[in-house]
């Protein structure tokens, strides 16, 4: 199901374009990640979504409520934290819950037991907001946002701040929700390494043109294709640097060994080369070709055309 479906969206902020022509959708049940550098207009089009911001011309649907002409209905649906999540330090986790819980209807007991659950947070809720770690006050900034039972959470920048453990447990909490309860995620980062681990698809953003999306098997699938550089410790480096020269290669003498940029699928034949010339291999290592590449080629591609 379409929870979220952004079409031509555009803003502009006193004559300044921030957003132009932006279009993307998140289905239920998927974590799509919104890319871009710092001032690409992500917190802009998230801000937008949350009905925080006015849309200068498109549209954004939520479970197919137009949220210009639905915004209860849309917002019912919507649940995000943008920047960091607004708590009262003083007060326990529960208590929060309890106080946001009040200004919705419906059964706010369970529903506050259900989000605790469903965030893994039960054995600190009592405990009081101020003694919490980033990591903690996130979590509760997620229940926060799933308390009206959205279907539709948007993040911006959640891992923000955040150690490599906290950003793991968040990562896996967001897979949890995604995956069990129905939960479709719109999430915000300019870390790549990020993306690529939490994320079934990708739209990438910069100076606030939409310039990309990709599926994490497209990622995958390239790599195949795609040509790498590789690095060979071997026993004798001007051999092995004269054989890649030999096959009129871009490859190149360093202190440790040789690099080659070569396609993937010809290194095995590279390696049983080199091994028939009695050359003894110790190591072979392929440069990390990440969407990050992909990233800044295309970023760097658009930065020249706009404003
Ligand atoms: N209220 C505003 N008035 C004028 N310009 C604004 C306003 N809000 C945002 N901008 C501009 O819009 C552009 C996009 O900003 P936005 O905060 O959406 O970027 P971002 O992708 O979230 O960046 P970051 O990674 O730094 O958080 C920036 O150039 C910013 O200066
Ligand atoms: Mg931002």
């Amino acid at each position: 199901m379409e929870l979220l479906k952004i079409d031509s969206l555009t803003k502009v902020i006193k004559k300044k374009k921030i957003l132009d022509d932006i279009s993307l959708t998140v289905n239920s049940g998927e974590i799509v990640g919104f890319l871009g550098p710092n001032g690409a207009g992500k917190t802009t089009t998230i801000k937008m979504i949350m009905g925080l911001f006015s849309i200068t011309s498109g549209h954004i649907t939520v479970c197919g409520y137009d949220i210009e002409k639905d915004y209860e209905k849309a917002m019912k649906n919507v649940g995000g934290i943008v920047e960091n999540p607004d708590l009262y330090k003083r007060l326990t986790a529960r208590q929060n819950l309890e106080y946001f819980a009040s200004m919705y209807d419906g059964d706010t007991k369970s529903q506050i037991d259900e989000v605790i659950e469903l965030v893994k947070m039960a054995g600190r809720v009592d405990d009081k907001v101020k003694t919490y770690s980033l990591g903690m006050r996130q979590r509760v900034g997620l229940a926060q946002a799933l308390l009206h039972r959205p279907k539709l959470l948007v993040l911006d920048e959640p891992t923000n701040g955040l150690d490599p453990i906290g950003i793991k447990e968040l990562r896996d909490l967001l897979k949890y929700l995604s995956k069990n309860a129905d939960v479709g995620v719109f999430v915000s980062s300019h870390l790549l390494s990020e993306m690529e681990l939490m994320c079934d698809r990708i739209y990438i953003i910069d100076n606030g043109v939409g310039i990309g999306e990709k599926t994490l098997e497209q990622v995958k699938d390239s790599g195949e294709e795609e040509i790498y550089s590789y690095s060979f410790i071997t026993s004798d480096k001007n051999k092995t640097y004269d054989y890649f020269k030999s096959l009129e290669a871009n490859c190149d003498l360093t202190n440790g060994g040789v690099t080659l940029v070569m396609k993937r699928d010809e290194i095995p034949g590279i390696v049983r080369a080199l091994i028939k010339m009695n050359i003894d291999i110790f190591a072979v290592n392929q440069s990390q070709r990440t969407l990050e590449q992909d990233f800044i080629s295309m970023t760097t591609g658009t930065k020249t055309q706009i404003r």
